[in-house]
């Protein structure tokens, strides 16, 4: 299999909350049409679609109910095809999420699953007349009886999305019938959705008394049959061009790399959550001021296993997880912090991913009430945990925490509801829209959505930054992130700054004394041209260790170096 992602970049659609088309609220694949030529323009070379496929949305499509369709709130096929055909003319491609852990517990395959034993689909679930002590991670216990079939089903996310038994060959029939469906219609690949949990522990035994959500995982997640079941899914892949991510909840560096390299090399990139804890464990557990150490150290854990042997899937942000200027940045240094957090990573070996409004530096919403609040882990988190405390702090923990914060309307202008849509919008737009927006962004040329471009452009322009190798610099520096990049005789110096103060910074020996041309950096320079930021600003190095070696708030540069 080629490995053209490795030089790509990936636009994360999350359609609901992307572009309203056609004036009902919602997002859609009209919008998304529209749009395309933004994302193109953004730099990126691919699009990754959160499920578009009919849900009842119990999970914002991670429950799906039809594998092979479009959500009516969304479009359909016929429109995918377009969007599909559109972006390829454009040079992007397209990946969709597979989600083949579970199902909606309205597809028809669960319908007829718990009419009773006898039924074809009756093996498709994992049904038992006891339940063991596993807890799910969005709803309470991991197992709901069944009326009809008088049986328990094993969800390990909410109710409504039972987990299929990928122990049953004709399970795994429908997951690569599925795969062809969409990758004859053109698709280029997928991003699989908590793919590290599919084999689940032979007689499913009791989970041991941890955290209580991940009770269980120890027993389903790289379970035993698991690199099997990713051969036979590889195998269908490899009759295509196609291009696979895993997404891999808590995985390990030690666990990924069998997924990654060698014999069992069933992924090109997996996503890992390392570094996306720098702050809490999960945050609705403990929530901890951000740690640049852990974030660091995750990351370059991440950089060094991997380097010449895997690659790395990069990423600040998802549906999943609050924005990160509010968790990892700050908000009264929120241009400075946004693309410091943007330089941070985008320089790093691997293949980036942004998230629909990363790119402008969309911030957390707080909503007065957690009944203002949809998403369902929220929902529950926030009547589960932390009951001794005040109402309004638990409320604060949700304002934290909560995945509904990236998924509020994107802000494309200033005009009513964001520009998102004609008419009020599914879910409440943040109000910092008026500042924080497409449009105002693209006219100046010092914002964030330029910073983004700009950086998008240098990383791909340079075979230094796409496959040069990685070595971080003063690890053990609780403000300052600085990495190289080397390929050759070339070097390139990223040095971001995580502190709300200036600080100094020191430059390592191998570089003293030489010179470096400042490529890129988030401070413009006062006088230059504005749209002209400070890719046009040559420095000495040594000039920046006198004078400029004070870094100001989140400041971030990167240095180039040719011996
Ligand atoms: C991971 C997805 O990213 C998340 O949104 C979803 O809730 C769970 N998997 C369950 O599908």
């Amino acid at each position: 299999m080629s490995d053209w992602y490795k030089e790509m970049s990936f636009y994360q659609i999350w359609i609901r909350s992307f572009a309203d088309g056609n004036d009902d609220g919602i997002g859609d694949l009209y919008g998304v049409y529209d749009k395309l030529p933004y994302i193109k323009k953004l730099g990126v070379d691919g699009i990754w679609f959160s499920p578009i496929y009919p849900s009842p949305n119990a999970d914002f499509g991670y429950d799906i109910s039809d594998y092979r369709d479009i959500h009516p709130d969304y479009g359909t096929l016929d429109q995918f095809k377009k969007v599909l055909n559109k972006a390829h003319e454009l040079g992007l491609k397209v990946i969709m999420d597979l989600v083949v852990n579970h199902t909606s517990d309205e597809h028809p395959w669960f319908i007829e699953s718990r009419k009773g034993k006898d039924n074809p689909y009756s093996d498709y679930y994992i049904w038992r007349d006891k339940p063991n002590n596993w807890n799910s991670l969005f709803e309470g216990k991991a197992w709901e009886y069944d009326e009809s079939r008088g049986q328990y089903y094993l969800h390990i996310f909410a109710k409504k999305q039972p987990d299929l038994n990928m122990d049953n060959p004709k399970v795994r029939e429908e997951v690569k019938g599925i795969m062809r469906f969409w990758l004859d219609m053109g698709v280029d690949g997928f991003r699989e959705d908590v793919i590290n949990f599919i084999s689940k522990k032979e007689g499913l035994p009791n989970g041991v008394p941890f955290l209580p959500a991940v009770n269980g995982m120890p027993h389903y997640k790289d379970g035993p049959h698991i690199h099997e079941y990713m051969a036979e899914f590889r195998k269908v892949c490899q009759e295509y061009d196609c291009f696979q991510i895993g997404e891999g909840p808590m995985t390990t560096v030690r666990s990924a790399m069998k997924y990654l390299t060698g014999q069992t090399k069933s992924l090109d990139m997996m996503f890992s959550f390392d570094h996306m804890m720098a702050d809490c464990l999960y945050t609705e557990y403990v929530h901890r001021p951000f740690s640049l150490l852990k974030f660091k150290k995750a990351l370059s854990k991440w950089q060094y296993a991997l380097d010449g042997k895997g690659w790395n899937a990069l990423y600040l942000e998802n549906h999943d997880h609050p924005r990160v200027i509010s968790r990892y940045g700050s908000r009264h240094f929120w241009r400075e912090s946004g693309t410091c957090l943007a330089m941070s990573y985008l320089f790093l070996q691997g293949t980036p991913f942004i998230y629909q409004g990363q790119e402008i530096g969309m911030m957390n919403i707080s909503l007065p009430s957690i009944n203002h609040y949809v998403d369902v882990s929220s929902i529950t988190n926030y009547h589960t945990y932390h009951l001794k405390e005040d109402p309004e702090r638990r409320l604060h923990r949700i304002h934290l925490s909560s995945r509904d914060s990236a998924r509020t309307p994107m802000q494309w202008d200033a005009s009513a509801n964001s520009g998102f849509s004609k008419c009020k919008p599914w879910f409440y737009v943040n109000p910092n829209y008026k500042r924080v927006n497409v449009e105002a962004e693209k006219k100046d040329p010092d914002s964030i959505l330029n910073f983004y471009r700009k950086a998008l452009r240098l990383r791909k322009s340079s075979k230094t930054l796409l496959h040069g190798t990685y070595h971080e610099h003063f690890p053990k520096d609780p403000n300052i992130f600085m990495y190289e990049r080397c390929l050759d005789d070339e070097s390139y110096l990223i040095i971001c700054s995580f502190s709300r103060l200036p600080v100094r910074v020191r430059l390592p020996e191998k570089f003293k004394g030489k010179t470096g041309t400042l490529v890129l950096s988030n401070y413009p320079g006062k006088n230059k041209d504005q749209g002209r930021l400070s890719e046009q600003i040559e420095e000495r190095l040594n000039e920046m260790e006198h004078k400029a070696g004070m870094f100001r708030p989140y400041e971030a540069r990167v240095y180039r170096f040719k011996d």
